[in-house]
This record gives structure tokens, sequence and C-alpha cells, in this order.
């Protein structure tokens, strides 16, 4: 496909705009540019087909199936789009006096006390902007809480899980404490021996998503707590599984006593490309006083932000958190209300609808029903055939189905992590267990065609590692001063991005 630069001809418009008739001002002679900028110069039908063809080219859940593991690419319901653009959401400033936001501030409150009863716990603050974040908040308060007890120097170390998304350990690094690893026993539990060993006086707490990673609850969830209470330390749950359990179980009345919810997965995002996300934490009562500021409070049936806690590790992002998130989050509970149980009874239902239809073809490497999602392995067909899940993944893509995540958790060789979320029909599931179980057969009978894998798609296979790392994304003029030497490399970058 051409580039934008490369249809340019000059002298094509796409639309003269009318002069102002204001005086144009004195712009400095130092300051003034030599040269016209260099733009592309189109005529609009062939603006508006570019882009349409660039956006063709692009896959995400309003296109198709995306069952991308411990992602919960879940259908956003439009009419939240709909809630957050109301002017009296979408015009309000972040500075509003709290008399002119009252609404809004009803909101944040509201939104709080839902995710403090979905968790079980006694108070939630709104501001951290992604899972991450929430993480690295979350740890903050358990130094916070220690440092309050004087005990912050003797306890240094949280512990993961062996099956740990990337960002737990990251979290703890950036926090400041010692990381420790506990592995992971035969049924896919946490190993308690293994756990036994390692929690004592240092530890400051763990840090576990129930579900694991691997779509599995941890069947011994109310020994690990006791562990770690009785060594006097904490529990931070991931809420990035949240979606297997809502109004079904809650991480408070499991032991656990911080938590970070993904709003951009279980309560509905857009989230592809990165943003916009929310990541707030529920804690227990012991750690409300070093929560961040402000929080929305009630007093007298009005509604302020409250920065009067002493304790508070501060703030962690400006204002009061990603407020067109909090809108279209609680817009998407409230259509649930009281149901909002249906929603990861289906998501538990779908996924193990299709385990049961895959594992027969696909190995299973732990063998119990699974929660909201799911993890197989190719390293039979690897052994067999020398197909890989990576060769599986790209022949998917040939079906028109997003790839699962694959090769996590790290525990699982040749990982096929698949998660359908509960807004796909069955006939959707179907086509997908359809397409798996037919490259299995193919695995077996015609392995080059799943080794050239994608056929039909705008790109085939790329460097990922260098298409993503050297990505060109900017039009390449013979002499741009970036371009020096190294002409011979950005070109061949450019090429394997299919331009
Ligand atoms: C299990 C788990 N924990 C934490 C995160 C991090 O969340 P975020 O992407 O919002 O930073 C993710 C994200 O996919 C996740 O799957």
């Amino acid at each position: 496909m051409k580039l934008i630069f490369e249809r340019s001809k000059p002298g094509r418009r796409a639309a003269a705009i009318p002069k102002p008739g204001l005086p144009i001002p004195e712009v400095p002679e130092d300051l003034r540019r030599r040269k016209p900028p260099r733009l592309p110069e189109l005529a609009e039908p062939e603006i508006v087909r570019h882009f349409t063809a660039l956006a063709d080219r692009t896959f995400g859940v309003d296109t198709g199936f995306y069952p991308l593991g411990s992602c919960t690419m879940k259908h956003n319901p439009r009419v939240n789009e709909r809630v957050v653009s109301l002017p009296g959401f979408r015009d309000l400033h972040p500075l509003q006096e709290e008399e002119g936001s009252q609404g809004a501030l009803e909101l944040m409150w509201r939104l709080q006390e839902i995710l403090a009863e979905v968790c079980g716990l006694d108070a939630v603050s709104l501001q951290p902007a992604a899972g991450s974040q929430g993480e690295l908040t979350g740890l903050m308060l358990m130094r916070a809480y220690f440092a309050d007890r004087g005990e912050a120097d003797r306890r240094r170390t949280v512990i993961t899980a062996d099956t740990a998304h990337g960002t737990n350990p990251a979290s703890v690094t950036m926090a400041g404490f010692d990381l420790q690893k506990v592995g992971t026993d035969a049924r896919g539990n946490l190993d308690l021996d293994d756990l036994r060993a390692k929690v004592n006086e240092e530890t400051a707490g763990l840090m576990l998503t129930n579900p694991s990673t691997l779509g599995l609850f941890d069947e011994h969830i109310e020994e690990v707590a006791a562990i770690f209470h009785d060594a006097g330390a904490l529990l931070y749950y991931d809420g990035a599984n949240l979606n297997a359990v809502c109004g079904i179980s809650r991480p408070g009345d499991m032991g656990f006593d911080i938590v970070h919810i993904n709003l951009h997965k279980t309560f509905s995002q857009p989230h592809g490309g990165g943003g916009p996300g929310g990541g707030p934490i529920a804690v227990r009562d012991i750690l409300e006083p070093f929560l961040p500021v402000p929080a929305a409070v009630r007093a007298d049936e009005r509604f302020r932000l409250d920065y009067d806690r002493p304790k508070s590790i501060g703030k962690v992002r400006g204002f009061c958190g990603p407020f067109g998130v909090f809108v279209r989050s609680y817009a998407f509970i409230r259509a649930y209300g009281p149901a909002l149980r249906e929603m990861s009874e289906v998501a538990v239902l779908n996924a193990n609808y299709m385990l049961a239809r895959l594992r027969d073809a696909y190995e299973l490497p732990f063998d119990r029903h699974c929660m909201h999602e799911f993890v197989l392995s190719a390293r039979a067909l690897k052994r067999e055939h020398g197909i890989t899940a990576l060769d599986v993944a790209k022949r998917l893509m040939d079906y028109r189905f997003h790839p699962p995540t694959i090769y996590f958790p790290l525990i699982v060789p040749e990982a096929l992590m698949i998660e359908p979320t509960e807004t796909e029909p069955k006939e959707t599931l179907d086509a997908f267990c359809a397409a798996m179980l037919e490259i299995a057969r193919d695995a077996a009978e015609n392995p080059k065609l799943l080794k050239d894998a994608p056929h039909h798609r705008p790109v085939r296979r790329l460097d990922e590692v260098k298409a993503a790392k050297r990505a060109i994304v900017r039009y390449q003029f013979d002499e741009h001063p970036d371009l020096g030497g190294d002409a011979s490399e950005g070109e061949a970058v450019e090429a394997q991005k299919g331009a």
C-alpha cells in the first residue's frame, strides 16, 4: 500500500480555507520558516480512500473475535460513549468548583461504593490510571502501612507467583521491595510447601491474581491468606482477572487486603492501543488512612473532595484520575444492575465450552475446569510435527481471528492462552474452535501451510522485535537528517511493515 506522501501530487487540494480577514501577526525574522512545510497534497476523495484503506487493514474487537488471554477484549457498549459525551461530563474542567460539579462527584462516590462492594473491602481510591499503576500504588500503601508500624526496615520482601503477569515483579521492584517467586503445584495452585518455606517475619506481602493467569481459581486460597496474615504480612490481589468472579466471590472475603481493578477490562473501556485505562484500588480499613488524595466523600447529601488524610501517600495521578473512564464504567455497571454476576458467569461458561471442544486436539497442562480463560499447549504439535504456538497463532489470522496470547504464562511451554469473554455468541466460539481443530489437523497433514502463514493478511511474517523496536513512523524524505549512514537498515524495517 502506498504511503500518503507517495500518493501526493503537487497542487492538489482537499479544500480552500477561507481567508480570515485578520491582520497577519508579525513573526520575528529568526523564527520564520525558510520553506513551507512538506505536507502531502491530495484531493478529498483520495484522502478518504487512503484512511479507509488503512482502517480496513487494522483489527479490533469491532472487526472480529479477539480472544487475547489476560486482556479481556470484550465489546464496549456504545451507549457508554453517549453518556460520557453528555455536556455535564464532557465539558467539566478538572478545577471546576465543587458546587458546580456535584453530579460528577456523586458519580465518583457511587463508583467507589460499588467497587468496594464488588471487592468486599472498605475503601477505594479511583486515582491510578492503569492496572500496573494500581499495583505500584498498592505496594506504596504496603510500605506506608509498615512504616507507620515501625516495621518498614524489616519487611523487605514481596512474594509473587511464577505465573505472575510481568507487571507484578516490575511493580515490586519499582516500589523498592525485594522480589521472591513461589512455584505452582501440579493442579495449578500456589505450591504451599514452597510458600511456607518462604514466608517469614521479613515478608511484607503476597501479590497474586486469583484466578491465576492459568485461568484457575486457587483451591487453597484461605490457607494461603492465613499463612501471610499469621506472619503479619498483607495480601495484594491483582484484579486483572476480576471478570471471572464479579458477584460470585470477593477478594476481601478470600482474605486479600488490597485489590486493583482494571476498569478497562472488567468494566468496559475501549482499551486497544494502550488506553485510556483505569486502575482503582480497594483496601481494608487498616489501609484507608494511607490512600491517595483526594477521595470523593458524601456529607449531608453533598459531595466533596477530601484532602484531609495526613498519612496519605499523596497523589499518584493528576487531578482526580481518568474521569471519562469512571463515567463509562459506572454506566456499564448500572446497565447490569444486580445481574452483574451474569457477566462473570457467561465469561466462565464461554471459556469452559471452548476448553471442552479443544482439549482433545491440544495439550491441557492442568486438567481442571477453568474460569474466564484457559491455557492450552502446542507442545505435542511441536514435538510431533514441528508446529509451534507461533505457527498456530499466525494461521488463526488467516481465519480472521486475533490470535490468543502465546508463550505466557511462562511455566507452560508453547502456551496458547484463550479468553473469549462474555460478549461473544456461540457461533463465534464454534467458528474459532473449528479453525483451531482444522489447524491441529493441518499440523499433521500440511505443516508447510502453517509455517508460511499468514497467507491472506496485508503483511506476512515479520521480524516482530525489529518492527516494534525500530518502527519507522515518519516518512523519510531522501535528505532526512536522521537517515544518516543507516539508510539500508531503515529501508529494511520499512519493507517489513509491508508499506
Ligand atoms: C494479570 C494482569 N495483571 C496486571 C496487568 C496490568 O494491567 P494494565 O495493562 O492496566 O497496566 C495485566 C494486563 O494485561 C494483567 O493481565
